[in-house]
């Protein structure tokens, strides 16, 4: 197997470090422990082509908008129709009546919907209702969940066993420089998958707690399951003590199932956030819930929320989503996925678990078991060996999220494109011995 020449790219950002800062739009373009990062031309399906003109099979989709896989047909020809027609009007359409009522349709929370334009603004607006109908101030977020750059939502994410503190007691880590430290004043940091912990909390504070939020199959620093019965568990506590339940549904809508994890689960929170992969690679973001708390007086704005654009991809991308079939494929590919690497994790002798839910598959190094938390993921995986990982995987044609262990499949995706991608891993995963 040949080690791709990525010659181009790594040329093409020393240029643009001159002018764009680090080199990147955002932080999640370039991994941390690569000197480069690989500059695409184009996409088509599950592959991605870079400058040099390799053809890498890719997993990362995006960071998630990306489910129906790149430059997806159905979605291409209803956004060039909508472009004849103009990109922006700042007025109600038809078509976003259609997607409003389309989404209460299908996701079970939602008796009404909200659109923005990313994750971020989508929690920050979700948040603000939750205070606005419980009048109270407090947010419970959890450590190791992600909801977003702002500063209030930017804290605890990221850790190290080190950095962590204890289930009990969870670190409050500011993530960057410059950030509103008093921001964060109102967020109570917790450990999830802890039920006990959780009602000790609300039983302390629970007449402060505006809401409580979560990925509810917690995705984006790596994938952990919830244990079982801890939704049905944190669902009756927050109706007990009051508290808006908000799902961060940005990784796991549309990927899961069509009604994000909530359907998944059969656990109806109050709200929902939900974002990327709703309009098949085009921004747009959706706060959607309780028509009570929906419509309790927060009015959300924005210039650019629900473009006829985004709009337009959306229900092209919904449609898709919706024809039979669509995740029972992804969960056949899923599990191969999972069985295959298992195979060869005994033939090489390499510690590492894997299990798969809608289109996300889960990845460990070094654990044979599934992490129960955070925690537990921090102590016990091979954070190091995951990422030595990545980076071979993508010098031999694999794309797949640096660090974190979240693969993404598309309705894309192919039984060929995994035996490839089973061939990479049976030819990198030996040497990661030295990475032990
Ligand atoms: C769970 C979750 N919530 C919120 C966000 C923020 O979304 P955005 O990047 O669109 O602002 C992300 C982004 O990765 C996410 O994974």
């Amino acid at each position: 197997m040949k080690k791709f020449i990525t010659k181009k790219s790594e040329e093409l950002f020393q240029e643009l470090s001159q002018y764009l800062v680090d080199g990147v739009s955002s932080s999640f373009h370039k991994a941390e422990n690569e000197s480069y990062p690989i500059a695409m031309t184009h996409g088509k399906g599950s592959k991605l082509y870079d400058v040099d003109g390799n053809e890498y099979i890719d997993y990362i989709g995006g960071f998630g908008p990306m489910i129906l896989g790149y430059a997806p047909e159905a979605v291409n020809v209803a956004v060039k129709k909508q472009i004849e027609k103009g990109s922006q009007f700042s007025t109600p359409t038809q078509q976003l009546l259609d997607l409003s009522k389309k989404l209460t349709e299908i996701i079970p929370c939602a008796e009404m919907v909200s659109f923005q334009s990313s994750g971020t603004e989508a929690n920050m607006h979700a948040w603000r209702l939750a205070r606005a109908y419980s009048r109270k101030q407090k947010i419970v977020k959890f450590s190791g969940q992600y909801h977003g750059w702002s500063d209030e939502q930017k804290i605890s994410i990221t850790a190290n066993a080190d950095t962590f503190g204890t289930e009990k007691a969870p670190s409050r880590i500011m993530t960057t420089a410059g950030q509103r430290k008093a921001a964060t004043d109102d967020v109570i940091i917790a450990s999830w998958n802890h039920t006990d912990a959780l009602e000790t909390l609300f039983q302390q504070k629970g007449d402060e707690i505006a809401a409580v939020v979560m990925e509810p199959y917690m995705c984006d620093e790596g994938p952990i399951m919830p244990a079982s019965g801890y939704l049905e568990k944190v669902r009756t506590l927050c109706t007990k003590y009051g508290v808006v339940l908000i799902f961060d549904e940005v990784i796991t809508g549309f990927r899961m199932a069509l009604g994000g994890a909530q359907q998944y689960f059969g656990i109806t929170p109050d709200l929902s956030v939900f974002g990327k992969a709703i309009a098949g690679g085009y921004s747009l973001s959706m706060v959607c819930g309780k028509r009570e708390i929906m419509n309790c007086g927060v009015h959300p704005s924005g210039t650019f929320n629900a473009t006829p654009i985004a709009v337009a991809a959306a229900l092209a991308t919904i449609e898709e989503l919706s024809k039979p079939g669509i995740y029972e494929q992804m969960d056949k590919l899923g599990e191969m996925f999972c069985n295959e690497l298992a195979l060869l994790s005994k033939k090489h002798g390499i510690a590492l678990y894997t299990e798969h839910h809608g289109g996300i598959i889960q990845l460990e190094m070094g654990m044979e078991r599934a992490p129960k938390d955070y925690h537990d993921y921090l102590n016990h995986a091979n954070i190091q060996m995951y990422n030595a990982l990545y980076l071979l995987m993508r010098d031999y044609g694999v794309r797949i999220t640096s660090s974190r262990g979240r693969i993404y499949l598309t309705t894309a995706h192919t039984e060929k494109d995994i035996q490839k991608t089973m061939e990479v891993f049976d030819f990198v995963l030996p040497m990661l011995k030295t990475e032990k």
